[in-house]
């Protein structure tokens, strides 16, 4: 009797362990029950300033399609892709991106929004904050869709500002990590123009992968070296623990003596390194879809 007792008390312990316990950095992560193939739809507003349809931020319909399936080829670790790994870790996502079919109204769409826009449009009740200034333009709501806007920032800031992402509310451990959106406010993906989809810029970010790192984030991922400590960094076991950014193309040692997973896809390294999720890092974004508040909502939208 007191043998059950005890486990029953190790039991009851054991589940009142939250996941951001700071004795249990690296706890594990729920394990999808399954494997089925999980379909979001997307929303892509062009934000420009007025150029011709194909010409610099007002991408043509061609560059932004290509980049969506990018997103998948990626996400889905597709064969004959660049998106393909075989590393031991690597883990499909059975995540798929789809451009919206109906809009908020109910009517059909290609998914695809441009809108003209002039920053002293915007009234100043709007807060200084992207998301919100480029949603005061365009937005959808984020229960039924992921917005995504392209940025028309001048060349100057080509391959200085990349793209940013408002993270997921989530009981898994570095929830404090994301960049969060005001409450009840936009949330997105910001992508800047020049890196969205193929080209040939200079600059090695000329492949895509910018839209795939943010949706990372969007989902619940972290950088590999989280808040820069060997300890507590992304929370997830399969990637080598590192300490600061990893933008090398070269492998080396980070903490523990392990070797670096370069090809990681929450690195700051250029797109053609880059090719892995990790089975952990799947978990987590799975994890955040079935249960997150605006993503879980994403699984049954009316956008599809
Ligand atoms: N600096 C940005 C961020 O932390 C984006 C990095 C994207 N990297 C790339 N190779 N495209 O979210
Ligand atoms: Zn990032
Ligand atoms: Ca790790």
């Amino acid at each position: 009797m007191k043998k059950v007792i005890i486990v029953l008390f190790i039991a009851l312990a054991w589940s009142c362990n939250t996941p951001d316990s700071e004795t249990d950095p690296l706890p594990n992560i729920p394990k999808d029950p399954d494997n089925e193939v999980l379909r979001i739809p997307v929303v892509v507003h062009v934000m420009h300033n007025g150029e011709e349809y194909g010409v610099g931020p007002n991408l043509s319909n061609e560059r932004i399609i290509r980049q969506i399936e990018i997103l998948n080829e990626d996400f889905r670790r597709r064969e004959g892709t660049r998106g393909f790994n075989d590393h031991p870790e690597g883990a499909d996502a059975h995540i798929e991106f789809v451009l919206a079919s109906t809009d908020p109204q109910g009517n059909p769409t290609s998914g695809i929004v441009r809108r003209q826009f002039e920053l002293d449009e915007l009234p100043s009740n709007i807060p200084n904050l992207e998301f919100e200034r480029y949603a005061f333009f365009s937005y959808w709501g984020s229960s039924d869709y992921i917005n995504i806007w392209t940025a028309p920032y001048p060349n100057d800031y080509t391959n200085i500002i990349l793209g940013q992402a408002t993270g997921p509310d989530t009981d898994l451990p570095g929830d404090k990590l994301f960049q969060k959106p005001l409450t009840g406010g936009a949330e997105g993906i910001v992508i800047n123009w020049a890196h969205f989809g193929e080209s040939d810029i200079e600059g090695g970010r000329n492949l895509g992968r910018t839209l795939t790192h943010e949706m990372g984030h969007y989902l619940g991922l972290l950088h590999t070296w989280g808040a820069r400590d060997c300890e507590a960094n992304d929370y997830c076991e399969d990637t080598p623990a590192v300490n600061e950014p990893v933008t090398s193309s070269e492998p080396y040692i980070g903490c523990d003596g392990e070797e670096v997973m370069i090809g990681n896809y929450m690195n700051y390294t250029s797109d053609e390194v880059m090719n892995i999720f990790t089975k952990d890092q799947v978990s987590r974004m799975r994890y955040v879809l079935r249960n997150s508040p605006r993503r879980v909502s994403l699984l049954n939208s009316e956008g599809l």
